[in-house]
């Protein structure tokens, strides 16, 4: 019998008094009313392709301004920096330039947040903002630097208010090696960086002869992108073509989620890819890669408006978090029987539904009948498997009954999963039972 099912408020008040009137009774309780369903994220925006493309026609501009390319140290990076950063701080960003130093010459990272949102749970989505010195940039990385850029936009104008934190950032020289990421990443402390939930890398995703991959590292991120393009109809394979190729690899380095698409760079496409894909089969997914004709015309414009909603879709879907309805309780109502001075019992309640961590006030309610309460030593089992002490026994404790309300820190823990309500009566001759016991959110 699964008794943890998530209940609202009326409802417990509800069962609170049908317990009081049927206490003593076998606990073959009914579930009253019905359970509340989690709120649904909202529907992620379609990214306008022709605001994606005005911000490529902005980058090839600067790159032609500024002797040809927007490469670390010359001239048509730093302009690139100053336009992308322009619009976000018209949009409502808090904006930062992170400057380092590199070949002897300056670099920038540009990190924008999103204000509001728990910055204990923050999603990040990144592209680097450069190029190499050859040629442009535009598929490489115009395209992901637009798209994420356009992302935050559509953010701004829908002045969306996600449960967990947004961060968005263009990286500098990364073409010299995923320098700037790796400062970024370097330049936080630890805590800050446990506070990233994810990563999100977008690094070459409007290649002319396009591939649709996605990265196969963290598996809820690869899902979210996977759905996505699912619901789209459009097949997808595993990036392949040089794992740890781009800025994802200076956040994974530091254990932190990450994930991604790529529409593929100098590798060839085959026969088969063509088939599901179109495009040309025996040819590379982009032949200007790192060549100076990576230009506006090296875009497809479908798979830069795929990718483009896709970032949108992630970002909408990663950060929504549940709303937990507040006084929502998950319950077991069994009676499990603590067995004399004997060994520990459990009881389960499986918390389903929830994005994310438990909160840092967990509440655990308790309700054991014991004639004895000084025998029990009393512990919350997180679906991990840590353990914590709600109580100890004590030989001085000498009144009936734990009937009570503790609470737990829990936000290092998962809050979906198996529970257990872990009891041990450690001295002989009192006895008793755990009645029931629940979880708030
Ligand atoms: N900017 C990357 C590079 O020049 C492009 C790239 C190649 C890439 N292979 C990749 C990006 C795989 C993501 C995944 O190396
Ligand atoms: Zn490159
Ligand atoms: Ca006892």
């Amino acid at each position: 019998m699964n008794l943890s099912v998530p209940r609202r408020t009326l409802a417990a008040t509800a069962f609170a008094l049908a317990g009081l009137l049927t206490a003593g009774a076998p606990a073959a309780t009914a579930a009253p009313s019905a359970p509340s369903a989690p709120a649904a994220a909202l529907a992620a925006p379609d990214i306008p392709l022709a605001g994606v493309k005005a911000h490529l026609t902005e980058f090839q501009s600067i790159a032609t301004a500024n002797g040809g390319n927007r490469a670390h140290g010359r001239p048509g990076y730093k302009a690139s920096v100053d336009y992308v950063k322009a619009k976000l701080d018209a949009a409502g960003f808090t904006t930062s330039v992170q400057q380092f130093t590199y070949n002897g010459t300056t670099g920038y990272n540009l990190i924008a947040d999103w204000p509001g949102g728990d910055l204990n749970r923050t999603v990040m989505a990144g592209a680097h903002l450069d190029s190499v010195s050859s040629g442009a940039g535009i598929n490489d990385n115009g395209s992901g630097s637009a798209a994420v850029l356009e992302t935050a936009l559509a953010v701004s104008r829908a002045q969306l208010k996600p449960t967990k934190h947004l961060r968005f950032g263009w990286w500098g020289a990364e073409e010299l090696g995923l320098v700037g990421s790796r400062q970024y990443v370097n330049s936080l402390p630890t805590t800050e960086r446990s506070k990233i939930s994810g990563y999100l890398n977008f690094d070459m995703i409007g290649s002319p002869n396009p591939g649709y991959f996605v990265y196969d590292d963290d598996p809820a991120i690869e899902q979210t992108f996977k759905d996505y393009f699912a619901a789209l109809g459009v097949p997808t394979e595993i990036e392949t073509e040089g794992d740890g190729r781009s800025d994802h690899a200076s956040f994974k380095n530091v254990g932190i989620p990450v994930g991604g698409l790529f529409t593929g760079a100098s590798r060839t496409k085959t026969s088969a890819q063509a088939q599901k894909w179109g495009g040309t089969a025996g040819q590379a997914f982009d032949r200007c890669y790192h060549s100076s004709c990576d230009t506006t015309s090296n875009i497809n414009d479908t798979a830069l408006d795929r990718n483009s909603d896709a970032v949108a879709h992630a970002i909408w879907a990663l950060s929504a978090g549940t709303t937990v309805p507040p006084g929502d309780f998950f319950e077991n109502a069994a009676d499990v029987a603590v067995p004399d001075a004997g060994a520990a019992v459990t009881s389960t309640v499986t918390v389903s539904g929830r994005t994310g961590n438990a909160p840092a006030a967990l509440k655990v309610g308790v309700d054991i009948k014991h004639t004895w309460r000084g025998d029990l030593v009393i512990d919350l089992v997180a679906p991990d498997g840590t353990a914590y002490r709600l109580k100890n026994s004590s030989s001085s404790d000498s009144a009936d009954n734990v009937i009570t309300t503790y609470t737990v820190d829990a936000s290092t823990e998962a809050a979906n999963g198996a529970w257990k309500l872990r009891v041990q009566d450690v001295a002989r001759y009192d006895t008793g039972y755990i009645d029931s016991w629940r979880l708030t959110f």
